[in-house]
């Protein structure tokens, strides 16, 4: 028996791992494998709610799960969604214990809706993502949800369906979670310093995780530091950014040493540029190494998912059982 607490998280499977998401999210996920029983899911039923395309989707989700254990994520504690279909079921049920209005009034929902294409489709998936995420955290039981500051409001949410589902069944069965926000750096774009490092906002505005030593090189090199409009005294954004890049990669002494340089008016910013594009090559230079490992057994490594997610299922079929037996439906026997 297992007693340590329990953690969940997710990402959806859209492409590319960039050093947002590794320094912002996947670090710490490998890092609280240490000291919780961890649950990560890789959410294709989540990247269904945009527009989307079915080939590249089941390859995104396999792309995802191979960089995700690349980077030391034990492949015991990953889950693909779809492969465990209780979580649309959880999903349906909690429908019935969701506020349409606390829907619509979400700001994920408010920024998505106003994206939507030429043709002005909003699907209903994209109102009710948060009901599957909600469903995501509650069928695993989940005491701790590591997030974003931007997820603040899906964990509320949560919490208040649980809640809701509680009260109506009359038993305390769904724990609320709490969310954990570890300090996790917040990076910028390089090309943007005012902009978070993100895929949306176009190729120079992320650094893949997996791209070659030059390009990292070149995108770094050509990062944005002295804008001219900082306020005296002020360390302008994009340089800023830069040593918080060093400081996520644990490149300490480097960077004492340039922050030294910076105070006392020395720093070269290509000495920053290129101790960061040094820390960030040191890193993916691991990270390509153990996934080309893994690309030597595709195979294997597919099957050991499928198996790690049939194991993690057993929870999510637990949670099933209970939630239809208390809501008054039937259960097949099984
Ligand atoms: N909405 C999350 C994001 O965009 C992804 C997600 C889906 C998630 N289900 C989850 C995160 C459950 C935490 C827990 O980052």
């Amino acid at each position: 028996m297992d007693n340590r607490k329990t953690v969940l998280s997710a990402i959806q499977p859209t492409g590319d791992m960039h050093y947002g998401n590794y320094f912002g999210a996947v670090k710490n996920w490998v890092r609280l494998q240490d000291s919780y029983q961890c649950f990560y899911g890789v959410v294709d039923y989540h990247a269904m709610t945009m527009p989307f395309n079915p080939k590249t989707l089941r390859e995104n989700t396999w792309e995802l799960i191979f960089n995700l254990l690349a980077t030391g994520i034990r492949p015991e504690n990953l889950f693909i969604q779809s492969l465990v279909p209780e979580h649309a079921e959880l999903c349906w049920v909690f429908n019935c214990f969701t506020s349409f209005g606390q829907l619509t009034r979400m700001t994920q929902f408010k920024d998505k809706s106003a994206q939507s294409g030429e043709d002005g489709f909003i699907s209903a998936g994209i109102l009710d993502y948060p009901v599957l995420q909600a469903a995501d955290i509650l069928i695993y039981r989940a005491d701790y949800v590591p997030v974003g500051k931007d997820q603040e409001q899906h964990l509320e949410l949560t919490r208040n369906i649980a809640e809701r589902f509680n009260n109506q069944v009359g038993k305390e069965y769904f724990v609320l979670p709490e969310t954990i926000y570890t300090e996790v750096p917040k990076v910028m774009s390089t090309a943007d310093p005012s902009r978070k490092m993100s895929k949306s906002a176009g190729e120079k505005h992320y650094i893949n995780v997996f791209a070659d030593d030059n390009r990292i090189r070149k995108q770094v090199r050509s990062a944005v530091t002295d804008t001219g409009d900082t306020p005296e005294g002020a360390m302008s954004p994009g340089v800023a950014n830069l040593f918080e890049l060093l400081k996520a990669a644990e490149h300490t002494a480097v960077r004492e040493s340039l922050l030294a340089d910076y105070h006392s008016g020395q720093l070269k910013y290509v000495d920053l540029k290129d101790a960061v594009a040094e820390a960030l090559i040191g890193i993916s230079t691991e990270i390509r190494n153990r996934r080309a490992d893994l690309n030597a057994h595709k195979k294997e490594v597919k099957d050991q998912i499928r198996q790690s997610t049939e194991q993690i299922r057993k929870r999510a079929q637990e949670t099933i059982r209970d939630v239809k037996d208390l809501a008054g439906l039937m259960n097949v026997k099984f």
